[in-house]
């Protein structure tokens, strides 16, 4: 099963968007197997974003993505990385179609409501950033035999 790091910014825990992503994670069939809710500090956000640190809209997307808790989540499914990413929507909420949730929810670049890992390496490395191994449960449901 594929895993991927997700993560509610901190523009949708203030606007009480969290129940909403979570329930289109499960309804999507998406198993959600570790969850909490953290504050970024300056030292995550640059290993997290390190791929941005030199490019000229890190200072803004540093001082946004520190500015209040998240919620970080490892999502597991058959091909949860890029659905997630399908899920989201294109990075410009102005671009982002309807029914993705920065479609639905997001108008401005910089606040973007959600985060979600591009590539299995991203997935690795964010999940590894985030969690430790015990933070990461490995249990069935029920209904699985229904969904895969
Ligand atoms: P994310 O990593 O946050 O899930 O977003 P993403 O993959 O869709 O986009 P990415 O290229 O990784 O950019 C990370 C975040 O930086 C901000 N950004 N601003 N002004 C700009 O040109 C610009 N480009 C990127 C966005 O807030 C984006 O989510
Ligand atoms: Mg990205």
């Amino acid at each position: 099963m594929e895993r991927t790091f997700i993560m509610v910014k901190p523009d949708g825990v203030q606007r009480g968007l969290v129940g909403e992503i979570i329930t289109r994670i499960e309804k999507k069939g998406f198993k959600i197997a570790g969850l909490k809710m953290l504050k970024i500090d300056e030292d995550l956000a640059r290993k997290h974003y390190a791929e941005h640190v030199e490019k000229p809209f890190f200072p803004e997307l540093l001082e946004f993505i520190t500015s209040g808790p998240v919620v970080a989540m490892v999502v597991e499914g058959d091909g949860a990385i890029s659905a997630m990413r399908a899920m989201m929507g294109k990075t410009n909420p102005k671009e982002a179609l309807p029914g993705t949730i920065r479609g639905d929810f997001g108008i401005c670049m910089s606040q973007n409501v959600i985060h979600g890992s591009d590539s299995p390496e991203a997935a690795a490395r964010e999940i590894g950033l985030f969690f430790k191994d015990a933070e990461i449960l490995d249990y069935e449901r029920a209904l699985d035999r229904w969904i895969f």
